[in-house]
């Protein structure tokens, strides 16, 4: 989407946008557009649009109404991209090339986010399409802001910055599993890195044997595809203060292992990885925008196959921390993969706090659906400003429980914890095996967000597929706490 500040509409426009505070509509509109925005029930709802026609200096131009709701919501932000993205989703393949929207009393910080929404719900992966029609094709290109306040093209530098990251993530998580295995995960991530200032360090097998990561080897250990970790540094805080750190599961296909998954839907799996593309995207969007804070992405990368070599029900792996784990399921992999993830960066950064986000388990969908992550933590301090930053970004998160109770339901006879426990409070005990992993007095946050990485109908900035979950919700997070 190619953006352009303007004071007046400039002739090649082919679409007029006002942006709608919820009951009041702007200020000097055409009659017949009240009247028919009436007439449609409009009301200025977060992303209701009204699609109209009226004169202006002798020529029929289109004009598009769009609801952001109320000003004083908590997520107004979230609104009003949303508001750019009916935008999108109305027009975008409408054969119009430009739009022009008008800023009206926006701040420039709103507009930003209009233009967020205008261009996520344009994104498409179209790579392997070979046979689009014309007609399905994106048209959309160029938006005009008419009338913006001054510093409108910093902000929107600094809100593109985010929108790259998001959809570095949603190719990330587009891509098939043939694709993106944990190897070339790395090498996409080193391309677009270039030029970044990010710092990349990888980990390979063998380095991993070395330390001792047991548990994310043996995902790991039956597919043709080697594991690696990969870690990235942004060092944009005060020299040599301590980082935080985010951590990313990121299984690239989950067939369950040995304890097989049922056929129907397993294509689902190659989105296994959108904890780490979370990161990956969110590490991206800190380093173009020159985030204030130091900040380490650490991303677990395993393919978890069925095989001669595949482990075992039963057996038992020794991890990074030296706790042992008796593998009752292979399928629960996600928590084998971070636990040695966590301790690794602990061990390696030192961290002030931890936040992972990971497609944990299957349960969390079952809790929330797919509309809120579950959120699980160690610190209230944390937890709520992790909160915070959902309920402002979009990308929102509900907390539920850790305790004493729910951690004794993983202990094993044979080892110290075991990687299932009862079919109850699946998620929950799944945190419980992370927990046990962060050293004491350590701040972390688990995000199971298993729910939230994949959309089967378009939703709010996003059409059918990957959301891009996870990357508004780490930056919001470093603005409002590390960056404050
Ligand atoms: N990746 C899955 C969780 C998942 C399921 C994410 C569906 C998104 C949609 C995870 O590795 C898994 O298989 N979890 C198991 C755990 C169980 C064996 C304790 C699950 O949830 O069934
Ligand atoms: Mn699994
Ligand atoms: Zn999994």
């Amino acid at each position: 989407m190619n953006v352009a500040f303007a004071s007046a509409i400039p002739a090649s426009t082919q679409i007029v946008a006002h942006i709608v505070t919820e009951g009041s509509l702007p200020e000097g509109l055409e009659s017949t557009l009240v009247h028919g925005a009436k007439a449609a029930r409009f009301k200025g709802k977060t992303g209701q649009v009204f699609d109209g026609f009226a004169e202006r200096n002798g020529e029929v131009v289109r004009i598009a109404l769009v609801g952001s709701g109320e000003t004083g919501d908590e997520g107004r932000g979230a609104n009003l991209e949303q508001a750019g993205a009916a935008l999108a989703a109305r027009y975008a393949t409408s054969g119009a090339d430009t739009i022009a929207i008008e800023a009206g009393t926006l701040s420039v910080d709103e507009v930003a986010a209009v233009l967020t929404g205008l261009r996520l719900r344009t994104w498409r992966y179209d790579r392997y399409r070979t046979t689009i029609k014309d007609d399905q094709k994106v048209t959309l290109a160029n938006a005009s802001v008419i009338g913006a306040g001054e510093g409108a093209q910093d902000a929107w530098t600094e809100a593109s910055a985010v929108a790259e990251g998001i959809e570095f993530t949603r190719e990330l998580v587009t891509e098939p599993a043939n694709v993106i295995y944990p190897e070339s995960f790395v090498q996409r991530c080193r391309e677009r890195y270039q030029g970044t200032g990010l710092e990349i360090t990888v980990l390979g097998v063998e380095e991993m044997t070395e330390l001792g990561m047991g548990a994310l080897l043996g995902v790991g250990q039956g597919s043709e595809q080697p594991s690696r970790l990969l870690a990235v540094k942004w060092n944009g805080g005060e020299q040599a203060g301590r980082p935080m750190a985010f951590v990313g599961k990121g299984v690239t296909f989950d067939t369950g292992g040995i304890s097989i998954k049922p056929g129907p839907g397993m294509g689902d799996m190659k989105w296994d990885m959108g904890g780490a593309g979370a990161v990956a995207g969110a590490m991206l969007a800190l380093a173009r925008r020159k985030a204030k804070a130091n900040v380490v992405g650490v991303m677990g990368l395993v393919e978890n196959m069925p095989d001669g070599k595949a482990m075992r029900p039963g057996d038992v792996l020794t991890t990074m921390s030296g706790q042992t784990v008796e593998v009752l399921n292979t399928d629960a992999e996600g928590r084998l993969v971070l636990c040695d993830a966590l301790t690794w960066v602990q061990k390696e950064h030192d961290p002030v706090a931890i936040i992972d986000l990971a497609t944990l388990t299957g349960a969390m969908l079952i809790s929330l659906g797919f509309e809120q992550g579950g959120m699980f933590s160690n610190d209230d301090t944390l937890a709520d400003a992790l909160f915070a930053a959902g309920r402002a970004s979009g990308d929102k998160l509900w907390r539920m429980p850790l305790g004493a109770a729910y951690d004794k339901l993983i202990d094993s006879p044979i080892a110290d914890m075991q990687n299932i426990g009862p079919r109850e409070a699946g998620s929950i005990t799944a945190a419980q095996f992370l927990q046990r992993f962060i050293d004491k007095g350590r701040p972390w946050a688990h995000c199971d967000i298993a729910g939230m990485v994949w959309a089967a109908k378009p939703g709010a900035t996003w059409g059918k597929g990957a959301t891009g979950y996870g990357v508004r919700l780490i930056d919001r997070y470093v603005r409002d706490v590390l960056e404050a």
